[in-house]
């Protein structure tokens, strides 16, 4: 999500880049190994397809299997698709969700509006069949998470971000409330492609303030309990919805990621105190939520915070049913939920956790999806493994169990409540590898193999480089490919030792030390910041940035082959307004339209509602810019990317 995009503010949040892990230090073993490594071995002969500097190639051809005519750089207020293709605005901030929904005025906004019209800074993003297992016919639903709040974009008057912080009223806290979740609405086909439709029946509004329950080994767990739930079971609202991932039976799984911007004020349970300083919670957190709202106060509530950081599965089908937070899958700063079968039918979910020097994660489910008869509690049961990556080329997913290594009560694990409630403490003790913000983790259904998006890393020294994360102050990020047994036709995605290698190395080529791409990678086709991916039919990736800035580009949507001379050969497909990042890359599974959630535009150091870098997307004065899902089409009909 957020980080340095305001670099002169000291309020801004910064969660991501303040890492407390306390010992990321690779050994000297990785060390060794990767001074004298090469590309070549890590990737097993994959490295040719990498190899060599960057030049100036045409715009077109090449390569790739990917035609269209390369977008330009260019930083601007409003953003450009590659041409040959059309965007179109789907919903922004402030439009209705729900029919009774009043017009948007951001001037008079109040939380009963808010908690009908669309929330704030739209991340994941999901387009599902109107019924579940159906093909997506002329109608769908589109389900948005809604992350954060950005407090001095949304009100009149409040200055910077940490002025707005001491400004903010009571008031406005309860809209925020209103602006985090997600929404649920239904979206129509006409002659140009994908619109909103009229809200329909399962329209929904989920918010910070939501009724949900818990499920799963935290569930009851004394840690859980507060005075408004003595029995820790049901709690208010989820938080910070970052990406996310759907399940086989066609429900959402939306992940709690920086919940520690919400809990604020002295903690006074010292059995907790290591605990959630090692989650990132403080004192003094970028929102003013815990002023106002007793339950974000850590004083009043020191467990109220335990409740949130997990994977929150949400029925679309039934507007009824209450949201259920599936502690099995662990508590950290999930990025994303994506899931593949293994070859057994086990349902398999790759899991980042976006904070410099955190881990990858996975869950497999005890028992096998049954397609015929699904078992709607699957989530409850199963292994939660972390990834260690070896130097050898090889990586090892290891458990979490409570028991069993070091998992015991001298370590302060009694039950496996403790464990998934400290997964990052567990995860430590382990031995997992310190990672550069791991972000999406996601199978590529063509191939078999695993992408794992690491946003960047500038803390890293040279002392705490490892195999898998191999550059010292990595500003750009890089992509990590997760080789399963059985690849490409039966991968084994519940092994318990795979492969991997490096995809591709992001920054500059020839600017940045160690950028690698395909040689042919074009001065509009590096990227930073790889953050969001989606695959479309052919196994093609399409990733999504978040540089912040900092790189000096805007951010976008890059696209690559995964296989064959295009391999890692990104070019560049679509440029956000100034600002945002892209989030949610969505693609419909005929490759006809692909869906993007444009996240915080305008959110440039000096920038404020009363005077906004960008007014994207209605560039109406006295507008402030509006994050909104965008669909992008061909103009003729073609499959995106041709
Ligand atoms: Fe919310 Fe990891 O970005
Ligand atoms: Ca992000
Ligand atoms: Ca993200």
């Amino acid at each position: 999500m957020i980080h340095a995009a305001i670099p002169t503010d000291p309020m801004d949040f910064d969660s991501e880049n303040t890492p407390s892990n306390p010992a990321p230090r690779a050994t000297i073993g990785e060390v060794i190994a990767e001074r004298y490594s090469r590309r070549g071995a890590l990737l097993g002969g994959l490295a040719a397809a990498l190899a060599g500097p960057a030049g100036a190639v045409p715009m077109r051809g090449g390569p790739s299997t990917l035609t269209f005519p390369e977008l330009r750089q260019q930083l601007a207020q409003t953003d450009a698709v590659a041409e040959g293709h059309e965007s179109r605005l789907l919903i922004r901030w402030g439009d209705p969700v729900l029919p009774d929904a009043p017009a948007f005025d951001p001037r008079r906004q109040t939380a009963a509006a808010q908690a009908r019209q669309f929330g704030y800074n739209n991340d994941f993003i999901a387009v599902l069949p109107m019924r579940p297992g159906e093909p997506i016919g002329e109608r769908a639903l589109l389900w948005a998470n809604h992350e954060y709040t950005n407090t001095n974009l949304m009100f009149p008057g409040l200055g910077s971000p940490s002025q707005a912080r001491t400004r903010m009223t009571a008031e406005q806290v309860e809209v925020e409330l209103m602006a985090h979740g997600g929404s649920l609405v239904e979206i129509m086909r006409d002659g140009r492609g994908w619109k909103l439709a009229p809200p329909g029946r399962l329209n929904r509004r989920i918010t910070a303030t939501t009724p949900m329950r818990i499920s799963g080994p935290a569930a009851g767990h004394p840690w859980m309990r507060t005075s408004a739930d003595p029995e820790g079971r049901n709690v208010l609202g989820m938080l910070a919805n970052c990406a996310g991932g759907i399940t086989p039976w066609g429900t959402i799984l939306t992940c709690e990621e920086n919940i520690n911007f919400a809990f604020g004020g002295a903690l006074h349970d010292p059995t907790q105190a290591e605990s959630q300083r090692r989650f990132g919670m403080t004192d003094t957190p970028p929102y003013a939520w815990h002023r106002f709202v007793q339950r974000f106060n850590r004083t009043q509530e020191p467990n109220e915070s335990n409740r949130f950081g997990w994977v929150v599965e949400i029925d679309p089908y039934d507007p009824e049913s209450l949201p259920v937070k599936r502690t099995a899958l662990g508590r950290f700063k999930h990025e994303g939920a994506a899931y593949a079968l293994a070859p057994d039918g086990r349902m398999v979910i790759y899991m980042g956790d976006d904070q410099r020097f955190d881990y990858v994660y996975r869950f497999v489910t005890a028992r096998p999806h049954n397609p015929a008869n699904p078992d709607r509690n699957l989530l409850d049961e199963g292994t939660l493994s972390v990834a260690r990556f070896e130097a050898d080329g090889t990586m090892r997913w290891l458990p979490l169990i409570q028991g069993s290594g070091p998992l015991t009560p001298e370590n302060g694990f009694h039950n496996q409540g403790d464990v998934v409630i400290q997964a990052r403490r567990a995860a430590d003790l382990l031995g997992a590898t310190p990672m550069d913000r791991p972000e999406d983790v996601e199978a590529n259904p063509a191939n078999g193999r695993v992408y794992v998006m690491l946003t960047n890393n500038a803390n890293r020294t040279a002392a705490q480089v490892n195999p898998a994360n191999p550059r010292a102050e990595n500003a750009h990020g890089h992509v990590v490919e997760l080789i399963p047994p059985g690849v490409p036709d039966r991968p084994d995605h519940a092994a318990e030792t795979m492969r991997w290698g490096l995809f591709l190395r992001a920054g500059k080529p020839g600017m940045d030390a160690g950028a690698e791409y395909h040689r042919a990678t074009s001065d509009q086709g590096w990227l930073s910041s790889p953050d969001n991916c989606a695959f479309d039919s052919k196994g093609r990736i399409w990733i999504a940035t978040d540089s912040g800035g900092a790189a000096g580009i805007a951010d976008g949507v890059w696209a690559a082959d995964t296989v064959g001379g295009g391999r890692a050969l990104t070019r560049l497909f679509y440029q956000a307004p100034t600002g945002a990042e892209v989030c949610g890359p969505w693609i419909l599974p005929d490759d006809s339209a692909l869906f993007l959630a444009i996240q915080h535009p305008g959110q440039n150091a000096g920038s404020s509602f009363d005077a906004p870098s960008t007014r994207w997307p209605d560039f109406a004065e006295g507008m402030p810019p509006r994050p909104s899902v965008i669909v992008i089409t061909h103009g003729e009909g073609r499959a995106i990317g041709s």
